[in-house]
C-alpha cells in the first residue's frame, strides 16, 4: 500500500492552498481501502477522504491521512429502449462524464456541465446547477462502511438529499466512503431542461431554438465560462455560501427594505440570492493581500496567489458578519472547512 509522507496538497484542492498532508494515499480499489480501515494502517491517525478537492478549504496542515479516490470505471448495469442504468467508479472525473454520456447520446447530465470534482462526490451535497440536481438522475451508490468493511447501497430515499445536502453530509457523515454512483439517464427521447432563465436566455442569444443535449452542454458551458473563475487560472471553490432559505414573511419584510432584493420560490419558503447580499454589502471585487471575493460573482472567494487557507476563511467570516449585520440573514458556508 503506497503511503506517502508530507506531500503538497496545492494542486489536489481548486483554491490552491498550500497545505501539507502527513501521510497521503491514493485509493485504486475497493481492497484498498479495505486495508486501509481493516489493518490497522489507520491506527488512531485522522483521515480525509478526498475527491477533486473543489470543495474544500484546508486552514491548516493536515495531521493525518489522505486518502484521495482515484477508482476508475464506467459501465452500463442495465438497459431499456428509453433509458439506462450508468454505474460510475467514485474517481472519474465529474465533467470528463458528463461530455461522455453527451457524446453517447445518453441525457440527464447536460445542465450539470463544467462542475469540478469526481463523480463520487456528486451525492455528497447534491450537485446541482441550472435547474438540476444529481437526484433528479440518482438510481442509487455504494458506500463502504468505515466501521464494518461492508458495503451498503443507499437508493434515493435512503439519501435524504436536499439543497446542498445529503444524508452523508449530515448523520452519515465521516461514517462512509462513496465507492461508485449509479445514474439513470434517458436514450434517444430527451427530456430537455432548460427552465433555468439565464439558461433559456444563452440558448436564445446562441440561437439554438429546440436545443437536445449537446445544445444544453454548450449553453451551459458558455455561461459557466462567462460567470464563474477558472481553477487553473483563479483559485477557488465555486460557491463560498448556499443561497440561504427563509421563511415567505422573512423575505416580504427584507424585500420591503430592500426593493432589489432577488430571491426564487423553493419548497421550504424563498431562497435568497447570497450573491446580491454580499455585493449589495459591499464585497464584490474586495481583495486583502491574495484572500478576494470575485469581480463578477460575489458568492466566490478566490485565491488570487499565494493566500493561506486561513485568510480565506477570515474573508469568509467578515462577508457572512457584514451580510448578517446589514440584513439579519444568516449565510451558511457550502465549502467544507478543514
Ligand atoms: P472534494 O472537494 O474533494 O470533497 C468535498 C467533500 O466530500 C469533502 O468533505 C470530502 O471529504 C468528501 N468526499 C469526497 N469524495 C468522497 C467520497 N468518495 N466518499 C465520501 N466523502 C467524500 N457545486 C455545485 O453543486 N454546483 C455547481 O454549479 C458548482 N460549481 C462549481 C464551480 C467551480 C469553479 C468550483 C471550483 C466548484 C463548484 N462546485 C459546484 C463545488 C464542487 O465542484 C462540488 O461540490 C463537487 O461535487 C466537489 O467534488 P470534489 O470531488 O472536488 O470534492
Ligand atoms: N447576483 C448578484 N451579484 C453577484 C452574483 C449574483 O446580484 O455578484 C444575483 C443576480 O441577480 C443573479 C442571481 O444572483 O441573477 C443568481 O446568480 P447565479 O445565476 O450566478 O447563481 P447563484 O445563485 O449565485 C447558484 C449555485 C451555483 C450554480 C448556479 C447555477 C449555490 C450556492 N450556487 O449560484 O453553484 O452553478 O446557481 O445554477 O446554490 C456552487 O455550488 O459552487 C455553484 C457554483
Amino acid at each position: 500500500m503506497g503511503i506517502l509522507e508530507h506531500v503538497s496538497l496545492k494542486k489536489y484542492n481548486t483554491f490552491g492552498i498550500d497545505a501539507s498532508a502527513r501521510f497521503f494515499m491514493e485509493v485504486r480499489s475497493l481492497e484498498e481501502l479495505r486495508r486501509v480501515f481493516m489493518e490497522k494502517a489507520l491506527a488512531g491517525k485522522r483521515h480525509l477522504v478526498l475527491g477533486g478537492g473543489s470543495n474544500v478549504l484546508f486552514t491548516g496542515d493536515f495531521d493525518g491521512l489522505v486518502l484521495r479516490m482515484c477508482n476508475k470505471g464506467k459501465q452500463v448495469v442495465e438497459r431499456k429502449t428509453d433509458s439506462l442504468v450508468l454505474k460510475v467508479e467514485a474517481g472519474e472525473d465529474w465533467d470528463a462524464l458528463v461530455a461522455w454520456c453527451v457524446d453517447q447520446g445518453w441525457g440527464g447530465l447536460e445542465n450539470l456541465s463544467l462542475i469540478p470534482g469526481q463523480a463520487g462526490t456528486s451525492p455528497m451535497q447534491n450537485i446541482g446547477a441550472y435547474g438540476v440536481e444529481l437526484k433528479d438522475v440518482f438510481h442509487s451508490l455504494e458506500a463502504f462502511e468505515k466501521k464494518t468493511g461492508q458495503v451498503r447501497v443507499f437508493g434515493p430515499a435512503d439519501c435524504r438529499f436536499g439543497y446542498r445536502d445529503s444524508y452523508f453530509k449530515r448523520e452519515g457523515r465521516d461514517l462512509f466512503v462513496i465507492t461508485s454512483v449509479c445514474l439513470k439517464l434517458s436514450i434517444g427521447l430527451h427530456r430537455v431542461n432548460t427552465s433555468y432563465g439565464a439558461l433559456s436566455h444563452e440558448l436564445k442569444a446562441l440561437g439554438f431554438e429546440n436545443p437536445g443535449i449537446q445544445e444544453i452542454r454548450k449553453a451551459v458551458m458558455a455561461i459557466r465560462q462567462k460567470k464563474l473563475p477558472d481553477p487553473a487560472i483563479l483559485g477557488n471553490a465555486g460557491s463560498f455560501f448556499k443561497n440561504p432559505v427563509v421563511s415567505l414573511e422573512t423575505f416580504r419584510r427584507l424585500q420591503k427594505a430592500h426593493p432589489g432584493l432577488v430571491a426564487f420560490p423553493d419548497q421550504a419558503g424563498m431562497k435568497l440570492a447570497a450573491g446580491w447580499l454580499i455585493e449589495q454589502a459591499g464585497w464584490k471585487g474586495y481583495r486583502k493581500g491574495d484572500a478576494g471575493v470575485h469581480e463578477h460573482q460575489a458568492l466566490v472567494l478566490v485565491n488570487h496567489g499565494n493566500a493561506t487557507g486561513e485568510e480565506i476563511a477570515a474573508l469568509g467570516m467578515a462577508v457572512k458578519a457584514s451580510v448578517f449585520e446589514q440584513f439579519a440573514v444568516e449565510l451558511e458556508p457550502e465549502v467544507n472547512i478543514i
